[in-house]
């Protein structure tokens, strides 16, 4: 059987590959944010706000956009520094947001949880309420799951695996990689 996650995982996988599954993943996580919306009673039409973390989160963008086609989409630009491993945010562009809407992060790798946490500080920042948040991601490592909650412990989070451990540069383990080089074929 074709399973997506394998192929994700396969460092070996061509880039059209890993494209197709990420977006088989995305699909998955789609459904399953558009059933919590609707349980949270939240109007799915008209006040939902999806934010891709560029780069690697605009992989689970097209999927959910399916899922949620009113949705407004903002933008919020962050690379981790390979050294230090701290977020430096190089865009954002975040729409009105108001205290009801419902906010979709989208990022597929939580590692140490930097990016994560600071996209979500930004989104706060620009009226979003950390009730009202979901962070969608693929893979997990422990300390970005735990940076997250203690940070922000009403975000309530979709995360399709929880690997192991980061290694000493901070990559996910066994993870798949950079998601993003792997994606964008970069
Ligand atoms: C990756 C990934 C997350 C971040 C996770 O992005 O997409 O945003 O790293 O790591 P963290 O939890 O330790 O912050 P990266 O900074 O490599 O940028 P990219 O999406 O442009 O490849
Ligand atoms: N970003 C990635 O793309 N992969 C990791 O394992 C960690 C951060």
């Amino acid at each position: 059987m074709h399973k997506p996650l394998s192929t994700l995982r396969d460092r070996k996988a061509p880039t059209k590959d890993f494209r197709k599954a990420a977006h088989e993943i995305a699909a998955i996580l789609s459904k399953e944010a558009l059933r919590r919306v609707r349980k949270e009673k939240v109007h799915a039409s008209r006040t939902v706000v999806l934010v891709p973390i560029l780069r690697a989160g605009l992989a689970l963008l097209p999927a959910f956009l399916e899922k949620f086609p009113e949705a407004s989409v903002g933008f919020i630009g962050l690379k981790r520094n390979e050294k230090t491993l701290k977020p430096k945010a190089y865009y954002q562009n975040i729409p009105k947001i108001s205290k009801s809407d419902k906010v979709i992060v989208l990022d597929p790798m939580l590692a140490t949880g930097g990016s994560a946490v600071a996209g979500i500080r930004a989104l706060v920042e620009a009226g979003a309420q950390e009730k009202n948040i979901t962070f969608v991601g693929v893979i997990s490592a422990p300390e970005g799951l735990e940076k997250l909650q203690t940070n922000f412990p009403l975000v309530d989070m979709l995360i399709a695996v929880h690997d192991e451990k980061l290694d000493k540069n901070g990559y996910i383990v066994p993870g798949l990689g950079d998601f993003g080089d792997r994606y964008f074929g970069t």
